[in-house]
C-alpha cells in the first residue's frame, strides 16, 4: 500500500523515532549502569538500600537550601537572617524604595520582641542636630574621631575577592564609615577608596608579623605613619568560633597573598587559638600600651562574651596602672556571629549572644567608671535601623556588620 505521508517527511519521523529509541536505551543503560553501582558501593547506606533512588535525597537536600527561600519560607522564617532582613540590606544598598505594603510581618507577640517608645511630637528635620563624630582613644598621639557610629566589621582579603573588597573600600569613603581590614592583613585593595581603616591584628599576627611569625614593630611603625589606618584591633576572639584558630592551606596562600599576610607562598599557614604572646591580663595590657606607643594610635580588643570575670580584672589592673593603660575600645562580637567557615558546635553553643553580652559588658564598664574612656562597638546581626538602635540604647557607642555588608555586595 502507497504511504499516506510524503517521503521527507517520512523520512524525518524516521529519523526522530531513532533517536528517541537510542535516548530510551542510553537512559536504561545509564539506570542500570548507575544501580550496579549503588548496590555494590559500601560507603553510603542510603544509596545500597534504595540504588538509583536515593540519589535524589542527596540532590533534593542539596537544592532544597537554595530554593526553599524563593518558594516555602516565610518572610521571617529563615536563619541567620531572614528574607525581610536580607531585602532590606540589597534595597538599602541599592539606593532604591524600601517601604513594604500591608503592614508587619514580624510576630510581635513573642517574648524578647524589642519595642520602642515613640513621642507624641517628633522631631521636625529643620530642628535636627548635626552630631559631633565620637573621639576613641583620647590619650593616644592620634586619636581617632569616628564620624559614623555604623561600620564595616572585620572581613579578609581571601575570605572576600579583590573586587568586594575594592567595593567596600570605596563604599566606606562616599559613606564616611570605617573598613575593618580582618586578620588578613591589609591588602592594596582596601585602600583603594581611601576610607578610613582598622587595621586588625589576628592571632596569626598576619601582615604585621616577622618571619617568625611574631609582631613586628618595624611593620608596626610602617603601618602607624599610614594616614588611612585610624585604629588597630587585636582580635582575640570572634562569635563564630571562640578559642578556634584555623589553618589556611598552602593551595590557597598564592604569592599575592603571601606577600599581604608576611608568610611563605604554597605554605599552610596556622593561626594559632590566642595570640601566643597574650595569655595573662598583664600581658594584654602590656600588648596594647606597646602597639598605641609604636603606632601612636588608639588600639582595642575583639572578642566573644562567654565568662566575664575577666572584664573586672582586666578594669581593675587599668586603675592600678592608670586610665591611660585602658584598651581603647571594646569590640563585642555575638556568639552566633559569621565567618567563611567555623565548626557547628561554636557557632551555635559557645559565647553569649549580643543581646546578653552587651549590656553585660556596658554595665561593667559603667561601674569601673570607663564609660567615656573605653568605646563600645557592638556586633552581631545587627543590619536593620532597629537593630543598630537597639544596640545603641543597650550601652553601643559603635555598631558594626559584617553579613549585611556582603548582602549589599550581592551575596
Ligand atoms: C566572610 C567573613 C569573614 C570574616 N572574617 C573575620 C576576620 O577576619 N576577623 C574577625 O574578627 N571577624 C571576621 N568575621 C566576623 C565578622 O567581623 C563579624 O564579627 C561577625 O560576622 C558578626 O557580624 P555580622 O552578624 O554583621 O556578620 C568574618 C565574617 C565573615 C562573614
Amino acid at each position: 500500500m502507497e504511504s499516506l505521508v510524503p517521503g521527507p517527511v517520512a523520512a524525518v519521523l524516521d529519523f526522530m523515532v531513532t533517536i528517541f529509541v537510542l535516548m530510551v536505551g542510553i537512559g536504561f543503560a545509564a539506570v542500570v549502569v548507575i544501580f550496579i553501582i549503588d548496590i555494590t558501593q559500601h560507603r553510603d547506606a542510603i544509596r545500597r538500600n534504595y540504588p538509583v533512588v536515593g540519589r535524589f535525597r542527596t540532590l533534593f537536600t542539596n537544592l532544597g537550601e537554595f530554593f526553599r527561600q524563593y518558594f516555602f519560607a516565610m518572610d521571617r522564617e529563615e536563619m541567620p537572617f531572614n528574607r525581610a532582613e536580607r531585602q532590606w540590606a540589597t534595597r538599602a544598598a541599592a539606593g532604591g524604595d524600601n517601604t513594604v505594603a500591608f503592614g508587619s510581618t514580624k510576630n510581635l507577640s513573642l517574648a524578647g520582641t524589642l519595642y520602642f517608645v515613640n513621642c507624641p511630637f517628633p522631631t521636625l528635620d529643620t530642628d535636627r542636630a548635626e552630631t559631633e563624630p565620637m573621639v576613641i582613644g583620647p590619650t593616644c598621639r592620634k586619636p581617632y574621631a569616628a564620624p559614623s557610629f555604623f561600620n564595616i566589621s572585620g572581613m579578609s582579603y581571601g575570605a572576600l575577592s579583590k573586587p568586594a573588597i575594592q567595593a567596600l573600600s570605596r563604599g566606606a569613603a562616599m559613606a564616611g564609615c570605617w573598613l575593618n581590614t580582618g586578620e588578613g592583613g591589609l591588602s592594596p585593595f582596601h585602600l583603594e577608596g581611601d576610607c578610613d581603616i582598622v587595621f586588625q591584628i589576628g592571632t596569626a599576627k598576619y601582615g604585621v608579623r616577622d618571619g617568625d611569625g611574631n609582631l613586628s614593630d618595624e611593620r608596626l611603625a610602617a603601618l602607624g605613619t599610614d594616614n588611612r589606618i585610624k585604629m588597630f584591633e587585636i582580635k582575640l576572639s570572634q562569635g563564630a568560633k571562640p578559642g578556634k584558630g584555623g589553618i589556611l592551606p598552602g593551595i590557597k596562600v598564592s604569592e599575592e597573598i603571601a606577600a599581604i599576610r608576611g608568610i611563605p607562598a604554597g605554605q599552610d599557614s596556622i593561626s594559632p587559638n590566642r595570640h601566643p604572646d597574650i595569655g595573662t591580663i598583664g600581658e594584654l595590657l602590656d600588648r596594647i600600651a606597646h602597639i598605641r606607643a609604636v603606632t601612636g594610635k588608639p588600639v582595642g580588643i575583639k572578642c566573644v562574651i562567654g565568662a566575664y570575670g575577666w572584664l573586672d580584672a582586666m578594669f581593675d589592673e587599668v586603675k592600678q596602672r592608670g586610665e591611660d593603660s585602658a584598651p581603647d575600645f571594646i569590640t563585642v562580637d555575638s556568639g552566633d556571629g559569621g565567618t567563611g567557615a567555623a565548626p557547628l558546635p561554636l557557632m551555635d553553643n559557645v559565647g553569649l549572644p549580643i543581646r546578653e553580652s552587651l549590656p553585660t559588658v556596658d554595665n561593667i564598664r559603667k561601674r569601673h567608671g570607663m564609660k567615656q574612656r573605653v568605646r563600645l562597638i557592638a556586633s552581631g546581626k545587627l543590619i536593620t535601623p532597629s537593630a543598630v538602635a537597639g544596640a545603641l540604647c543597650a550601652g553601643a557607642d559603635f555598631v558594626v556588620a559584617a553579613r549585611g555588608f556582603m548582602f549589599a555586595l550581592g551575596c
